[in-house]
């Protein structure tokens, strides 16, 4: 078998879940990384918007709704600049497998949906390393809509309730959802998602994501 090439010029092996609040992705996490290392990989998650440097000010800042569009573009791209520096940067050196929640993807559709210019959100992530794969949660609104509702519940910046859509709660979500799903959409291709139905079930979704991380493993690029 040829061995799989990485996108970046690290040991370890990148592994990004994206899609929106509610899709599943700390279900597939979780899932993946005990899978992961029931075969003996060493395996490093970091979730977006965790960093100890920023995320309480990005926390502060919401609950005081202090964010404007810029302030929230910069804020995330510095606590994925300390996360990047700090966890992930140095696992990829030591050989891990790094699970992550959400990549620079998800400033591209926030920001964008926010207003700000495609290219200058790409300019501030132009320095992260490419991942090796990128899985994709595709849900419709409604679904995601359901399910929220029968979970977390609505999100004042989920929901793009600073954005100023609609007064109305529900409303707003699904505006801001369905352009965040459009900016999506546009991503898949550019950026090669691996794009699975998010409406399947936990284990199907797995099963399909097991089944992509396993080609590269096996291909023997980590030892
Ligand atoms: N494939 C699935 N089918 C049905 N419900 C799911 C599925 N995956 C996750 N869930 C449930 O949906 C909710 C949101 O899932 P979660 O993994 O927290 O999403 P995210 O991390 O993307 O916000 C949770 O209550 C979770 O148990
Ligand atoms: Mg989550």
């Amino acid at each position: 078998m040829e061995k799989f090439k990485r996108k970046h010029k690290y040991e370890g092996l990148l592994v990004v879940i994206e899609g929106t609040d509610g899709s599943g992705k700390s279900t597939q996490l979780e899932l993946m990384k005990k899978y992961l290392q029931a075969h003996s990989y060493g395996v490093m998650v970091s979730e977006w918007k965790t960093s100890r440097l920023i995320a309480n000010v990005i926390d502060d800042a919401k609950e005081r709704n202090l964010l404007n569009a810029t302030t929230y573009s910069l804020l995330y791209a510095a606590d994925f600049a300390d996360r990047l520096e700090n966890q992930i940067i140095p696992a990829l050196k030591s050989g891990f497998v790094v699970l992550l929640d959400r990549y620079y993807y998800t400033a591209l559709a926030r920001d964008v949906v926010r207003g700000q210019d495609i290219e200058w959100v790409k300019n501030l992530y132009e320095y992260a390393p490419e991942p090796d794969l990128v899985f994709y949660l595709d849900m419709p609104v409604d679904v995601l809509l359901k399910r929220i509702i029968g979970t977390t519940g609505l999100d004042f910046y989920e929901s793009g309730r600073d954005v100023g859509f609609s007064t109305d709660f529900y409303k707003s979500f699904e505006i801001y959802q369905k352009k965040c799903l459009e900016q999506y959409d546009k991503m898949k291709e550019e950026y090669g998602f691996k794009s699975i139905d998010g409406t399947k079930s936990r284990e199907e979704i797995h099963k399909i994501m097991q089944g992509e991380i396993q080609k590269i493993l096996q291909s023997g690029v980590i030892d």
